[in-house]
This record gives C-alpha cells, sequence and structure tokens, in this order.
C-alpha cells in the first residue's frame, strides 16, 4: 500500500508501506516488520518529482502521483540514487511522462544506463548546482559512497528541507510521517539498525558529507529520507547519532558473543564465558545466529567494543552460520573491536584458527587466547574460559580513564 500525505503546502510525501517486505535487499537485510520507502513530489511553476519506488509499487504509484498531480505532468524527476529501491519504477515514470527532464551525477547516470535504461537522457549534476523550478530552488550536493558511488542528496533551499535518500533512513512501517508522533529511542533504534546494515562501512563518507553539509550552512527544517520517518523534531540528534557511528564510537564495557552449535557442547562454554564476562560487570549480549535475524546482530556490533565468536567444529571448519556471519561482517567493516574465539570439537581442533583469521580480515583485533572443550566442557575448560573472560575485560580497558 502507498500513504499520500501532505507535508507542506506544495510537497507531497508517498510512503509504501511494505508490510510484506520483511526481506529488504533481497537475503541482505531481514526485517521483522516489512519495510518502508518514500518519494516526494513539489508542486511549483514545474512539477519535480524526487526518487521513485520499486518496480513492484510501479502500477500503484503511478495511481496515486497522478491523482496528486490532477492532470498536470511531471516535468523534473530527481534520481538521488539508483539503487533498485528508488528507482527500478523510474522506466514506467518515464514512459507515462516522457518529457520529464531527469537529473541526477554522473556515477548514477553511467549506473542507470547500465542498470535499467540506455535510451533516456539525463542532466548530470555535481554539488552546488542548482535546479529552479519557479518559486523554488533545489541544490545539489554529491555525497558519494553514503552508501553507493552515486549517492547525492538534495535541498530544497525555500522550504529548508533536505531530501536525503538513504541517509538518515530507517525500515520504520507506519502511517504516522513526522519523527515527534515517535519515541525518539524507538527511531534511534530502527535507525542504528538500518546504519548498520546499510550505511556501516561507509562511515569516512557519512562524515565528509556530514561536513560538506555543515561547511554550506545549510539551515535544515526538515530531513526527507527515502525509507522510513520524516525528521523535524530531533534533526540535532539524528545528525549527532551519525556522527557517533560513523566514528565507530563503541561503549567500551558492551560485549556480543555471536555463537552457534550442533549438540549443545558450545552452548555450554557460551553460557560459561557469558557469565564469567557478565559477573566481571561487562555489558554481554549473547546471540546463536541461526536463532536471530543477522541484522539485529549487526546493530548490536556496532556499537559493541567487544565481538566473541563460538562455534563446534564442522568437519574442520566453523559452522556455515557462523562463516556466514563472518562474511557478512567483512561486508559491513565494524570498525575498533577485539575479538575472541572459542568452540567446542570432537577428534580436531582446527576450527579455532580458521575463524580467528577470518576475523583478522574483517579488521577485528583478534585475542591470542581461546578456550575450547573436546565435547562437553569439563573442569579444566571451565577454569580456562574463565582466564579468557579476564583476558577480554583486561583488553576492554574498562577500568582506564
Ligand atoms: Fe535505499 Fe541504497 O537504497
Amino acid at each position: 500500500m502507498i500513504q499520500t500525505k501532505k507535508i507542506s503546502e506544495n510537497i507531497y510525501n508517498f510512503r509504501v508501506i511494505g508490510y510484506r517486505d520483511i526481506n529488504f535487499h533481497g537475503p541482505i537485510y531481514k526485517t521483522d516488520h516489512g519495510s518502508s520507502y518514500n518519494a516526494y513530489l513539489v508542486i511549483d511553476e514545474q512539477v519535480t518529482l524526487i526518487d521513485t519506488v520499486e518496480a513492484e509499487y510501479s502500477a500503484e504509484f503511478l495511481k496515486v502521483v497522478e491523482k496528486v498531480l490532477d492532470g498536470r505532468s511531471i516535468d523534473n524527476i530527481i534520481i538521488n540514487h539508483v539503487e533498485p529501491d528508488h528507482s527500478s519504477s523510474f522506466i514506467d515514470v518515464v514512459q507515462k511522462y516522457p518529457n520529464s527532464k531527469n537529473f541526477c551525477s554522473e556515477r548514477a547516470e553511467k549506473f542507470m544506463q547500465n542498470m535499467f535504461f540506455n535510451d533516456v537522457e539525463y542532466t548530470t549534476v555535481k554539488t552546488g548546482d542548482t535546479l529552479s523550478t519557479g518559486k523554488y530552488n533545489f541544490k545539489f550536493i554529491l555525497t558519494p559512497f553514503v552508501h553507493w558511488p552515486d549517492n547525492m542528496v538534495t535541498y530544497l533551499e525555500e522550504e529548508k528541507i533536505l531530501f536525503s535518500n538513504d541517509a538518515f533512513g530507517n525500515l520504520t512501517v507506519s502511517t504516522k510521517t513526522f519523527d515527534d508522533e515517535f519515541e525518539l529511542v524507538d527511531l534511534q533504534n530502527s535507525s542504528k539498525e538500518y546504519y548498520a546494515n546499510i550505511i556501516m562501512p561507509c562511515g569516512r563518507f557519512v562524515l565528509k558529507a556530514l561536513k560538506e553539509i555543515e561547511d554550506l550552512q545549510l539551515e535544515i527544517k526538515m530531513i526527507c529520507p527515502s525509507h522510513g520517518i520524516i525528521w523535524r523534531s530531533f534533526i540535532p540528534q539524528i545528525i549527532e547519532n551519525y556522527k557517533k557511528w560513523a566514528n565507530f564510537e563503541s561503549k567500551k564495557d558492551k560485549v556480543v558473543i555471536v555463537y552457534d552449535t550442533i549438540w549443545g557442547n558450545t552452548e555450554l562454554l557460551t553460557d560459561d564465558l557469558g557469565s564469567e564476562l557478565a559477573n566481571l560487570g561487562l555489558d554481554v549480549k549473547v546471540f546463536r545466529v541461526s536463532e536471530y535475524r543477522p541484522s539485529l546482530i549487526m546493530s548490536e556490533i556496532l556499537d559493541a567494543s567487544a565481538v566473541i565468536v563460538g562455534t563446534g567444529n564442522f568437519n574442520g571448519t566453523m559452522l556455515p552460520t557462523i562463516a556466514g556471519f563472518i562474511e557478512r561482517m567483512f561486508a559491513l567493516k565494524p570498525k575498533n573491536k577485539i575479538g575472541a574465539v572459542y568452540g567446542s570439537y570432537g577428534w580436531a581442533k582446527t576450527h579455532l584458527q580458521r575463524m580467528k583469521d577470518r576475523l583478522v580480515e574483517c579488521e577485528i583485533n583478534v585475542l591470542d587466547f581461546d578456550t575450547s572443550s573436546n565435547f562437553n566442557p569439563d573442569s579444566e575448560n571451565v577454569e580456562v574460559t574463565k582466564q579468557l573472560a579476564s583476558i577480554i575485560y583486561e583488553a576492554l580497558g574498562v577500568d582506564e580513564e
């Protein structure tokens, strides 16, 4: 379903309430509530559409846009980002409104041509370029790698609105529109999960883009992202959050344990290790990877200081669920973490080194100490696990200034 909402005198928000879309970006990001996408229409002497929606919603999108247009046409389409959740219905829109002028970054033009459309003309823009539509002026700001090379944001000067595309987005599925209609903490959590799973590898580009926007001294009254709710009351808070996340500011005492097990022996080690760490006063979060959404675990890892990974030995290596999760960390690049490994084994203890090697590839600072058990943990294993907990605690430097 698509909700149409007038968010300012001449500006409409079309929100896909994607209650069916629990697999956001295919298998990358599973949600427990669906997903949401926004496009915006600005009515002036010229009519401007900012972003479109995923092709699955094309027909419905065209209908709701037509209703608002009330007989007018679309003069301009701004493509802030080419990823299909924002651009795959573009071809349907230009077929219906073939005289639209289409604005995007140079990289976006190339991507659009390669992904979808060879026979559409684009006007490429760079930071500082503007578009006047009558009484309104749009300013383009390129934000490459937040989170694809083609990304840009668009500022509507007279309304002081930043159309930020993926940046500042979240997957809140609601017919409520604005941030102040929610508890801030809920929005921070959903934005954090979105950041951890979509934006996290691009932290230094996020900081660069934020600085560039600050340097332009734009007064921002509203941030309209292409996912989730619109920011108008908590703008300083979400910008501050983005700075914190982009700098990988972590909680010194927060430890995330990710494990999986076949016959429960690694789970016994997990309980021992988790209890020891908790008894040392640490904030310990434990996830059996096959039973939780990986996107939720990634969100917890974003501001943790340690990632501890455990698995039983599966024919010489780790369990595939753990291997997949480590590969996910490789892709999403959480930084400033220490790591450690543990796990049970039967007749060969080869999995621990393999995990260490993979975690090193993820730029995790892996401790040179581990704990393991031959089948069930015995009292000696329990002692070594206690030692590992102490070593993790020391490495975190919780007691340091
Ligand atoms: Fe919401 Fe990068 O797409």
